[in-house]
């Protein structure tokens, strides 16, 4: 069944190259489900050489993996670790007829990392962002071709969360839309399309029980009670694991855009920004095994 609002799929563009700016959590998790689902080149950039050896060597270690667990074969490991290669020169991304950034949430940088790259780029070539909560139309708003934007935004774990929302905004065309859902179907997720607002749909959802949870810490209950008391809600995650997967940072900057966009609905997080700063909220074991709540965490609220 076609999802609502997806155009007919006959105007989908093929996908035979694809270039990742950024090699980040985000990034390189899906730098590797292109190149696994897709088996085409994927070229992965970042600010420095460093960053994109660090996000291309994660890589070709899932890749160890997979191959150790017996999910594919010695030749398809090193087939598909050729395709994968880094660069600091956007002027690679020539040919790629589908590029995608997961870079950090600032707006600017994303409208200037996209003017940047269209340089190099054919006019039909897709740009997706992978932002979780700021303006898709926004970030499109400083290039020659605009049409050409969706937001494509994966969760993490990005190799077994289900779900990709695609977003349109009110420039994207059809070719660039049914190319995006296309995509999604060849990565093997579900995708739906939304409305280009501030956290599209799971993020507004995820911000009122994450921050929910935190609001009731900072208020006085403790981390230990706000988890055992919604444990029986049946949540696939404890809700500061969850949080902690997100990332700490992400977690505050995601409420804090919820905030300026819903003031009446949703909280900043003082608390969070500092547990941010601090660095987490759970105690591992030497194999990163979640202990519990770390009390220095608790401390800070
Ligand atoms: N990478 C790759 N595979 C992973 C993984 C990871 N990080 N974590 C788990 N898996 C795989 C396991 O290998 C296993 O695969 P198999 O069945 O083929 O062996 C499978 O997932 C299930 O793993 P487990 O049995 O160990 O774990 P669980 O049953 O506890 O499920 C989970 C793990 C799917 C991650 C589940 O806990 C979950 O759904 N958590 C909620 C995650 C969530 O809500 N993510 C969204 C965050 S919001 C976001 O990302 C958006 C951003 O904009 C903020």
């Amino acid at each position: 069944k076609r999802p609502a609002g997806a155009p007919d799929k006959a105007l989908a563009q093929k996908v035979t190259k694809v270039g990742v700016i950024g090699a980040g959590l985000m990034a390189r998790q899906f730098a590797l489900l292109f190149v696994r689902r897709l088996q085409v080149p994927v070229v992965i950039t970042d600010l420095d050489q460093s960053r994109v050896d660090d996000g291309v060597a994660w890589i070709h270690r899932e890749i160890d993996e997979l191959l150790g667990k017996g999910r594919i074969s010695r030749d398809e490991s090193n087939r598909l670790k050729a395709l994968v290669t880094g660069t600091t020169d956007k002027a690679d991304f020539a040919s790629c007829d589908w590029v995608i950034e997961a870079i950090f949430e600032e707006l600017e940088a994303k409208q200037s990392v996209f003017a940047d790259v269209e340089k190099f780029i054919s006019p039909e070539t897709i740009l997706a962002t992978n932002t979780s909560s700021l303006s898709v139309e926004q970030i499109g708003a400083k290039l020659e071709h605009p049409e050409r934007v969706v937001g494509f935004h994966f969760f993490n774990p990005v190799a077994v969360m289900p779900l990709i929302e695609v977003v349109r905004t009110p420039h994207t065309t059809d070719a660039a839309l049914a190319t995006a859902m296309e995509t999604a179907k060849n990565l093997r997720k579900n995708a739906v399309i939304t409305r280009d607002t501030p956290g599209f749909v799971v993020n507004r959802v995820l911000a009122k029980v994450l921050g929910e949870a935190m609001h009731a810490v900072e208020q006085g209950t403790s981390f230990d009670t706000v988890v055992e008391a919604v444990r029986p809600f049946g949540l696939p995650m404890d809700p500061f694991v969850l949080l902690e997967l997100v990332g700490l940072k992400v977690g505050a900057h995601v409420l804090d855009t919820h905030h300026a966009a819903f003031p009446d609905r949703f909280f900043e997080s003082k608390a969070l920004h500092e547990l941010a700063e601090f660095g987490h909220i759970l105690e591992k074991d030497g194999k990163g095994k979640v202990k519990g709540i770390d009390p220095k965490a608790q401390a800070i609220v």
